[in-house]
């Protein structure tokens, strides 16, 4: 396939554009050039339909990661317009040269709680795409409205879209891993995270199944993450102590399993997270 990947410069990019590199042709849009030798570079600014306009055309698939990936450091104002404006323009200029399908790079934040401003809990355990999206951050609400701007694009073009809904995304760079082994620790500091996360390689993994699949008829969004949560406790403890407002089923969630369901995505998508926090972070 001939696939552009948007915002393929950047963390999750550098992960994702050498993967798919192996056996698609793929192109990177972006404001900055990509590290590696794997694709061609079209500078653009996702916040000019008319700079887009002019570079995507003739693509089988595009990917759409551009954008702004937290609400910690930057305006508020910002982080929404890059995000919902620029998905707004990437999926106008793909509807006007007929891309067939756009996949589009959501978030766990889409629940509300990782940057939630209130209390919030889980309405019930384990999570899936049943549950309500309720952000209160800048960011969270980018990507709900990102999700709503696709299922638009899907009905009045038939374009295919699926939004993947990533929690924190795990890459092998030296500085991030040893991050990833001092959160380990740290329970309590990340109970609005759900303690979810997911490596580059299967974010990699669920876009290739992504581009794949066969037309849904509709938009399809899919939370995408690890089979387990990154902490030692097991999962109820840890539910019990931080969220004791939800009441979980008598089997639910054994061991270290993780408090978001992956079950959509594994029935329509294929999609099977292969790396766990053990194999992540063994030396
Ligand atoms: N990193 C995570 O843990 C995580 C988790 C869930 C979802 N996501 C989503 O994945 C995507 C990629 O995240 P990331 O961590 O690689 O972020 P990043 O900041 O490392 O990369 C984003 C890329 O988008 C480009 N970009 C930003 N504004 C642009 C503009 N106006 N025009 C063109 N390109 C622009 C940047 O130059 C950068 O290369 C984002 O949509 C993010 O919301 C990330």
């Amino acid at each position: 396939m001939k696939i552009l990947i948007s915002g393929g410069s950047g963390l999750v990019g550098r992960g994702v554009v050498p993967d798919l590199s192996r056996d698609h042709r793929v192109d990177v849009l972006d404001l900055k050039n990509p590290a590696g030798e794997h694709s061609s570079f079209l500078r653009a600014d996702i916040l000019s339909l008319s700079s887009l306009t002019r570079v995507i055309h003739d693509y089988d698939a595009v990917v759409h990661l551009a954008g702004i990936p937290h609400p910690l450091n930057d305006p508020p104002e910002k982080v929404f317009q890059v995000n919902t404006v620029g998905t707004f323009n990437m999926l106008e200029a793909c509807a006007l040269t007929s891309i067939p399908k756009f996949i589009f790079m959501s978030s766990e934040s889409t629940l509300g709680f990782a940057f939630s401003k209130t209390r919030m809990w889980p309405e019930y355990l384990p999570i899936d795409e049943e549950h309500p999206l309720r952000p209160q951050d800048p960011y969270g609400l980018s990507k709900v409205s990102g999700e709503m701007l696709c299922a638009a694009y899907q009905r009045t073009y038939g374009m295919e879209t699926i939004s993947l809904r990533a929690p924190w995304i795990w890459v092998n760079e030296p500085a991030e891993m040893e991050n990833y082994r001092r959160l380990v620790r740290e329970p309590e500091r990340w109970a609005k995270n759900l303690w979810a996360y997911i490596h580059v390689r299967d974010v990699s993994q669920a876009i290739r199944r992504a581009l794949a699949a066969d037309p849904f008829g509709r938009h399809e969004a899919f939370f995408i993450c690890a089979d387990d949560q990154w902490t030692d406790l097991p999962t109820r403890a840890l539910v019990k102590e931080f969220y004791p407002e939800v009441r979980l089923a008598a089997d639910a969630l054994p061991g270290r399993s993780a408090l978001i369901s992956t079950e959509k995505a594994a029935s329509l998508l294929r999609f099977r997270p292969e790396c766990s926090r053990d194999d992540l972070l063994r030396p």
